[in-house]
């Protein structure tokens, strides 16, 4: 693992091994994962295997980012990874880039309950900007995540004209159509 930060009472770092990833899903990564996206608005869950799947594609072509507290628990992830390489967002906002390749796409965030309220999403978002390797970020979220949308405008995310609809079934068994919003970073702007 590299470290990136140290502060606050939380240190922030990127795995570079499957094995390092594989050790933090042992560590109760997948709680809490669950803790932030099985529950309202989303109640949402993927199986253990695709979870891991999902991650160790970032992990491929992009980068994750996990936060520790002082204890050493695990209470905080980012992820992102080249737009071009998640084909269904990439066409949604197609119309948005000259150049698609110069953009990366943030789609994993998430806090521990317990931390939230003290910076510690905001740590990780300045820290993927940090990270980033190109000029764009793309980020998108429920339209009534109203700490996500927050929290990303106030790191200069700016909401684009594009929305998508979601169309499946949640944890509670509900067939439902998620709206989902699109927010854009410009390292240029
Ligand atoms: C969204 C989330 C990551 C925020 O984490 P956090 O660690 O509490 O965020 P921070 O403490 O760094 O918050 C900083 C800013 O976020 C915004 N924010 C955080 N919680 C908010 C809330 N409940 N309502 C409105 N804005 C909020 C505010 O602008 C806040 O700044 P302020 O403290 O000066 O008011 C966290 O609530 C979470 O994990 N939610 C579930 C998963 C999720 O929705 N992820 C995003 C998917 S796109």
């Amino acid at each position: 693992m590299i470290s990136c930060v140290d502060r606050s009472g939380y240190s922030i770092k990127k795995p570079e091994t499957l094995e390092e990833l594989k050790h933090t899903f042992k560590i109760g990564f997948i709680s809490l994962f669950d803790e932030c996206f099985n529950v309202a608005p989303y109640f949402l869950k993927y199986p253990d295997e695709q979870l891991f799947e999902i991650y160790a594609d970032h992990l491929k072509t992009g980068f994750l980012l996990f936060a520790y507290d002082k204890s050493g628990e695990l209470v905080g992830f980012a992820g992102s990874r080249p737009l071009l390489d998640d084909e269904y967002v990439a066409d949604d906002v197609k119309s948005f880039f000259k150049d698609p390749a110069d953009c990366y796409y943030h789609s994993e965030l998430g806090t521990a309950k317990a931390h939230r309220g003290k910076g510690l999403a905001m740590m990780l978002i300045e820290e993927t900007i940090k990270q980033t390797p190109v000029s764009k970020i793309l980020m998108r979220t429920k339209e009534n995540n109203a700490p996500s949308i927050e929290i990303h405008k106030k790191a200069g995310f700016k909401p684009i004209e594009v929305t998508q609809i979601i169309k499946r079934r949640n944890t509670l068994g509900e067939d439902v159509d998620d709206k989902r919003v699109y927010m854009l970073y410009d390292k240029k702007a």
